[in-house]
């Protein structure tokens, strides 16, 4: 085990009308927010209404950016920050899920920075920020918890870490997920899963506890993906799916290990390229062929994960347990609806081998194998 530093400021108040109490949570922080939302499923809900409420019961004022898209723009960022500068507002509150709280954390940086955008494309540490609080609508990017934010402009689709943009306060009713249509369930799930395999599969040896609480919360999130599948209004099995959602990004599951991020950083050239991609399918696709083209560095891991999480019985062949397991993963994605090729994503036209330079710059991207220009490439060809 590597050594490590552990942090997650986020409070989590969790369970039925917890947005109900958004108002009061907030108080310590703010008089006057700015209330962040994407197109319009939250007004549908009545889960404004009921933020609305709160934030007048607790005498908090605020004023509004709606329209938030899926892959989420610098161009909104911009606009919040015009907005949160001319109402001098105290405070962010996202009501919506990673696209939403992307774009408020861009806006909180933007607040302070003259110019957001270059923490994106270079990096650093923003000198002061505005608190962030969410009320979380779909379970998926973790970002309520994260210390990320992912944003696309001028077609560049680049993250930012750092740990002042981790809301202070995060709200994740399970009942606020009943109006989810499947395909974003599906996002959803393949998202949080993906954020377990950027930490689980490495190269760092003895991590037996984060190896078994990744391999629990996989399970736990598979199992429960099944149920929603076929009762999406079914509030247990939310409420793990959730959890795991959570957890799989807050940094717990990520200790004292060398992480890969491979899978990401492919996938956000797949989106920053048609950003009618959503992320979880994108890496609903290339999941399974990457592990394809890199278990040969460490078949172990592979054959853990085989018997561990995907339940496969072991063989005397190890390579048949490790492909079995592989293709059951496969299986799971299109069980629940998602896409096996760029094809079926509708980018098989897409400039692939432009793609693969722009996602690995001057180096390489991802860590249990360092995937240069033609291994990126490759993966996306098997993707095809
Ligand atoms: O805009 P509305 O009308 O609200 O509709 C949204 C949107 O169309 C809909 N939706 C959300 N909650 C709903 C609902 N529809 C019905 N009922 C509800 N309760 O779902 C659609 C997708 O929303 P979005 O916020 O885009 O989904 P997600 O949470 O998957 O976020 C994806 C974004 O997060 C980034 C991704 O790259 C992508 O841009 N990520 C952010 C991370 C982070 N900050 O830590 C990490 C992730 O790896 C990821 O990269
Ligand atoms: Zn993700």
């Amino acid at each position: 085990m590597d050594n490590f530093s552990f942090q997650c400021i986020t409070k989590l108040c969790f369970g039925k009308d917890q947005q109900k109490k958004i108002g009061a949570r907030i108080q310590p922080f703010a008089k006057k927010v700015l209330l962040v939302y994407g197109g319009g499923s939250i007004k549908k809900s009545g889960l404004y209404d009921e933020v609305v409420a709160s934030l007048t019961e607790a005498g908090i004022a605020h004023v509004e950016l709606s329209g938030v898209q899926a892959n989420p723009t610098y161009e909104k960022v911009l606009e919040g920050i015009e907005i949160a500068k001319k109402e001098q507002v105290q405070m962010i509150l996202a009501v919506g899920g990673g696209s939403v709280i992307d774009t408020s954390k861009a806006i909180a940086i933007g607040f302070y920075e003259a110019d957001a955008w270059s923490f994106f494309e270079k990096g650093g540490e923003p000198s002061n920020v505005l608190p962030i609080a969410t009320v979380l609508t779909i379970p998926a990017a973790g970002s309520e918890v994260s210390p990320d934010a992912v944003i696309t402009y001028k077609g560049r689709k680049l993250g930012f870490s750092s740990q002042k943009i981790r809301p202070v306060v995060s709200v994740i009713n399970p009942e606020i997920f009943f109006t989810l249509p499947k395909n974003q369930i599906a996002n959803g799930v393949t998202d949080m899963m993906s954020h377990i395999f950027e930490r689980y599969f490495t190269q760092t040896t003895h991590t037996e506890l984060i190896d078994s609480l990744c391999e629990a919360t996989l399970r736990t999130i598979m199992r429960n993906a099944l149920i929603l599948m076929k009762d999406p209004k079914n509030y247990d099995a939310w409420s793990e799916v959730a959890l795991g959602g959570s957890f799989a990004h807050n940094g717990l599951l990520g200790c004292g290990r060398i992480q890969d991020w491979g899978c990401h950083g492919m996938e956000h050239e797949l989106s920053a390229h048609d950003d009618r991609v959503p992320h979880g399918a994108g890496l609903a696709v290339l999941t399974p062929n990457w592990m394809k083209y890199v278990y040969k560095e460490n078949p172990q891991m592979f054959l853990q994960f085989a018997t561990n999480v995907m339940e496969v019985t072991l063989d005397r062949d190890t390579e048949k347990t490790i492909l079995r397991g592989i293709d059951k993963l496969r299986d799971f994605f299109s069980t629940i609806g998602q896409p096996a090729t760029l094809t079926e994503l509708g980018i098989g036209n897409a400039p692939l081998a432009e793609m693969a330079n722009k996602c690995v710059g001057n180096g390489y991207t991802g860590n249990f194998k360092p995937l240069y220009q033609e291994d990126v490439h490759n993966i996306y060809k098997m993707s095809l």
